[in-house]
């Protein structure tokens, strides 16, 4: 089979294709035939040696794929071959078959194409986890999400909506802003070029943001931190834009607030089982037509390095998607 693999750290085009034995598969693991694989922004900082697993070389990249059951381990009871799945891990999506843990398989929804599939469990999982299980959002919450039109961004956005509550979404460009109101965003600001604490304070009104999702980082967290409500929430989820803030801690103490970290995939191995309702949950919501995930374009497997870079030059609105002929 093919796979893509990393060989060197460095940049997109340093990825190459070649053969690698299919996948042995764990008693605990279900061997994908992989239809669609999506690219998540750490996969851009793994071809760097950047992120925080210490990857050693040579491997795959690649965090998320849907596809079909192809075999399963022997204490595997949940999936049989021929199952349509979708499936997270923390490297090894892009190739032709991928062995994932079963508790990292889900099955797809029925109406869900394997590309939406492919771009669901890693953005919403992460969405989901920060908004509800941290969060605690409710109806008529105010919830400003900065990088609003990144992966992680376009879900938070919409389970936000799908909560009832006032979405906020902050993006680095007035044609993502464009982008989000036409997902529904209640208020935009554009970051790059507007002053973020007042704007957030304009349209969050005298009390304040409820809750911040900050995948962005650097300039961008102290000012969200400064406009939110008494008792609010700052979900610390990532730091795209390359540097981490250092909030003064006599802000969380004057306003009675919460700095929250979220880490989705730690959170998923130490409790499996609410992480399992949770995709449970957000597949219903998919069935009610409450999420819907925002491909921006697909790339065929010959040309998965081109998805790297559009990714990592800061030019998605929603998910990029590598596509394997069948
Ligand atoms: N904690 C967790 O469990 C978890 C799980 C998944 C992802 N993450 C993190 O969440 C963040 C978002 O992930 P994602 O997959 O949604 O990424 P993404 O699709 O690339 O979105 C990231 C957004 O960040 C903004 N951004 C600002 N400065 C940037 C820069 N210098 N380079 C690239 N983007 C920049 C971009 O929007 P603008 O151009 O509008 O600014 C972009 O849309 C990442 O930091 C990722 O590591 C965390």
């Amino acid at each position: 089979m093919k796979s893509l693999v990393c060989s060197s750290y460095g940049s997109p085009s340093d990825l190459k294709i070649i053969d690698t034995p299919i996948p042995s598969v764990k008693s605990d693991e279900v061997l994908i035939k992989v239809h669609s694989a999506a690219l998540n922004f750490p996969d851009t900082l793994t071809i760097q040696g950047l992120d925080q697993y210490g990857l050693t070389l040579p491997f795959v990249p690649g965090r998320e794929v849907s596809g079909i059951v192809e075999y399963v381990g022997k204490n595997v009871s949940l999936f049989k071959k021929g199952d349509k799945v979708m499936a997270h891990m923390i490297t090894g999506a892009i190739r032709e078959f991928t062995a994932v843990q079963v508790e990292n398989v889900f099955a797809t929804p029925k109406n869900m194409s394997f590309n939406e599939a492919a771009a669901f469990t890693v953005a919403y999982g992460t969405a989901y986890h920060a908004l509800i299980n941290r969060a605690s959002i409710s109806p008529g919450k105010s919830v400003a999400i900065l990088g609003a039109s990144g992966g992680v961004g376009v879900a938070a956005l919409q389970l936000a909506r799908a909560f009832d509550c006032k979405t906020i979404a902050c993006v680095g460009s007035d044609e993502k802003a464009d982008f989000c109101q036409a997902q529904g965003a209640d208020f935009t600001i554009n970051y790059e070029k507007e002053d973020l604490k007042l704007r957030l304070k304009e349209a969050a009104g005298k009390e304040g943001i409820d809750v911040i999702c900050d995948m962005v980082g650097g300039k961008h967290s102290e000012p969200s931190f400064r406009s939110l409500s008494w008792e609010g929430k700052l979900l610390v989820i990532g730091f795209a834009s390359g540097s981490i803030a250092k909030i003064p801690l006599n802000l969380p103490l004057l306003k009675g607030a919460a700095i929250m970290g979220v880490f989705w995939s730690t959170f998923s191995q130490k409790h499996p089982e609410i992480a399992r309702n949770n995709m449970k949950a957000l597949t219903e919501l998919y069935d009610q037509g409450k999420l819907k995930p925002s491909i921006h374009k697909t790339f065929q497997f010959a040309e998965a390095h081109k998805a790297f870079s559009e990714l990592s030059e800061r030019r998605v609105k929603g998910k990029v998607v590598i596509n394997f002929s069948t």
